[in-house]
Parts: structure tokens; C-alpha cells; sequence
């Protein structure tokens, strides 16, 4: 069983190959990203909350996150495995994890790293365009849709996300190098990362994908 977290600093890729990792080994993608944004949508509760730290570029806090990522774990189809994307992202929250992983009998199997140069991730976040109907991503210049503003995969309309600005990027830089670098120690403890070059073609990275976790 494939029980795979995808880590990396904002802009790496991790939505853009989690969606690819999704489709092949049929595993749940599971995005606290995309639940947060989600909820904002919806205008819950939760939302207002997320939307509070998201649009500073902080993090979520931990008990939020973790209730959220523990009852995601626990329904049906994660039986098969799953793919998380953006979680964990502090100590408190993996070593959670871990415990869920423990109580569920999920344990994690893979940790891929994606490596990205800083220069190239402030291009990537400031030229990334999002499917405002079902979340796929585009670049303006590196992935562009087919149709100019539309989304090739629902037709729906291509935005700018609230927290890709140069300035908000700046705070969740400093979040990932603070609060989720270590993580790469803590999960090299248990000889489960795999470090992933972000910036070969999607393609290549797929390829370097199906050497690690099999076909
Ligand atoms: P989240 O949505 O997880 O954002 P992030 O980690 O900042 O990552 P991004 O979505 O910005 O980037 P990505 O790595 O997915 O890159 P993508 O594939 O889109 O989190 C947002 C916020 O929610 C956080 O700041 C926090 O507030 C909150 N939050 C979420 N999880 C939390 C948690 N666990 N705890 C607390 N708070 C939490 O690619 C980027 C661009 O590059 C795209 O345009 C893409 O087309 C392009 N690209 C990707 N790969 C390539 C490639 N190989 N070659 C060329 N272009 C590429």
C-alpha cells in the first residue's frame, strides 16, 4: 500500500504532480491547500479562520489542521492508500500523524521531496494561474491552458490565487524554512524520504516518480 506525503516550499509542484501521482496509482489526493480553500468558498467557519492566517502567508494553526487531516484519514476510500499535499507541515503535526497512522494502521510508506531553487519558485508563484472551478494548475508562460483563460480539464475560468503575490510569498517562504524544513530530518529518521529534482519537465519527474515508488 502507497501511503505518500508530498512535501516541498511553495511553488516545488506538489499540487501540480500530487494531481499526477493521483491519477496513476489511483490514490486519494488529499490537499489541505484545496480543503482550506474550499471552506473559504463556502464561507464556513473554518474558512474565515483559514483565510485569516492564509492571506499572511502563516500557517493554519496545528489543531485546526490536524482535526481536519484525522477525519479526512479515517474515511473509506484512504483504505487503499493516499496522497497528502501540503500536510504535515510542522513537528506537532507529523508526530499527530504518526499517531493516526499508528490508531488507523495507515502508516506512511514514502516521503518525495521536491527540490526547488528559490529564484525559480518566486516565478512560479507569481505565473501560476488556478482553475477557479476545480483547482488544476496553470503558468503563464511554463503551462499554459489550451484555450486562453479556461481551464482544459472542466472549462472553468483560470485566476490568480489571493496569497501568490511577491509579498505574501515572502511570509510563507519564512513558514516552510522555520516550521516545515525539519520535517525532512524527522522523516529521514525513519529512512522514508526521497529527494525529487522540481525543476526537470513534469514529465521526467513522473518518470523519476515511478523509479521510487514502482509502476
Ligand atoms: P498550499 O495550498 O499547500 O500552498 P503551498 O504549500 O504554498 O504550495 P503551492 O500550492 O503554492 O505550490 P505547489 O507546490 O502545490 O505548486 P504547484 O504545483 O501549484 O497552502 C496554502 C496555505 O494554506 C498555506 O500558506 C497555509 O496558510 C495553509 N495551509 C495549508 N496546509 C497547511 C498545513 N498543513 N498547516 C497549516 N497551514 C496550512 O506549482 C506552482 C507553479 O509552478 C504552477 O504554475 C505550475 O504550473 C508550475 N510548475 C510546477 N511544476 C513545474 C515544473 N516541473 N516545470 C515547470 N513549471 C512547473
Amino acid at each position: 500500500m502507497l501511503n505518500i506525503i508530498l512535501m516541498g516550499p511553495p511553488g516545488a509542484g506538489k499540487g501540480t504532480n500530487a494531481k499526477r501521482i493521483s491519477a496513476s496509482y489511483k490514490l486519494p489526493h488529499i490537499s489541505t491547500g484545496d480543503m482550506f480553500r474550499e471552506a473559504i468558498k463556502n464561507q464556513t467557519e473554518l474558512g474565515m479562520l483559514a483565510k485569516s492566517y492564509m492571506d499572511k502567508g502563516l500557517l493554519v494553526p496545528d489543531e485546526v489542521t490536524i482535526g481536519l487531516v484525522k477525519e479526512r484519514l479515517a474515511k473509506d476510500d484512504c483504505k487503499v492508500g493516499f496522497l497528502l499535499d501540503g500536510f504535515p507541515r510542522t513537528i506537532p503535526q507529523a508526530e499527530a500523524l504518526t499517531k493516526i497512522g499508528e490508531e488507523l494502521a495507515r502508516p506512511i510508506t514514502h516521503v518525495l521531496n521536491i527540490v526547488v531553487p528559490e529564484s525559480v519558485l518566486v516565478d512560479r508563484i507569481c505565473g501560476r494561474r488556478v482553475c477557479k472551478t476545480c483547482g488544476a494548475p496553470y503558468h503563464v508562460t511554463n503551462l499554459k491552458p489550451k484555450v486562453d483563460g479556461i481551464c482544459d480539464l472542466c472549462g472553468g475560468n483560470l485566476v490568480q490565487r489571493a496569497d501568490d503575490n511577491e509579498e505574501t510569498l515572502k511570509s510563507r517562504l519564512n513558514e516552510y524554512h522555520h516550521q516545515t524544513e525539519p520535517l525532512i530530518k524527522y522523516y529521514s529518521n525513519f529512512n522514508l524520504v526521497h529527494d525529487l529534482d522540481g525543476t526537470k519537465s513534469l514529465d521526467s519527474i513522473s518518470e523519476d516518480i515511478k523509479s521510487i515508488l514502482g509502476e
